[in-house]
């Protein structure tokens, strides 16, 4: 559609006797509202599909028996277990003699890299490719994982 002259071209081109130039703003104008719409529009899709990602991840989180431990609104259990990540000799503790360690938090857990007590994850993703019960990466599908790092990402 091609809006008439109106007065915004007015202070752009004053007045131009040229129709074909007019014209050619016109279509110009039009093309740039399309593509603000179209750039709204994909703004929409970007959001339902984050939306989607974390309902996947939150899925994933629980089909996997994260929400195990990493349970309720602090996103632990408040317990011990042995995590079987690590290098047992290597520990030394006060207490008990499993190299057992709390479950930590999740919530922040995007910005506190490296991951483990050990720090022998370096990202999110290889916490499920580690040793010990984590190590789920390998039966997970590509985007399961990519989902459950998403939501742990985005968990408020
Ligand atoms: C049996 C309890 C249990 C289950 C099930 C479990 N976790 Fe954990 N998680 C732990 C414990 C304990 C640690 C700490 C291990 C360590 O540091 O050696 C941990 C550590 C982590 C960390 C590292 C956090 C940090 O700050 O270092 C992430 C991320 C994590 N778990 C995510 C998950 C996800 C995702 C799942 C499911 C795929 C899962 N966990 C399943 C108990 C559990």
């Amino acid at each position: 559609m091609i809006r008439p002259f109106d007065t915004t071209y007015n202070k752009i081109l004053p007045l131009t006797s040229d129709e074909a130039l007019r014209r050619r703003f016109m279509i110009l104008d039009e093309t740039i509202r399309a593509n603000m719409r179209f750039g709204l529009l994909l703004e929409v899709l970007d959001k339902v599909a984050e939306e989607a990602a974390f309902i996947r991840g939150e899925h994933a989180f629980r089909r996997w028996g994260c929400a195990a431990c990493h349970i309720g609104d602090s996103y632990t259990d408040q317990a011990q277990h042995n995590s079987g990540i690590g290098d047992p000799s290597l520990e030394r503790r006060m207490m008990g003699p499993l190299p057992a360690f709390d479950t930590p938090t999740i919530l922040g857990a995007w910005a506190t890299a490296p991951y483990f007590h050990d720090g022998s994850a370096p990202n999110l993703i290889d916490t499920f490719f580690s040793t010990g019960f984590h190590n789920m990466g390998p039966a997970m599908d590509p985007r399961e994982v990519e989902d459950l790092v998403y939501f742990m990402r985005a968990v408020p």
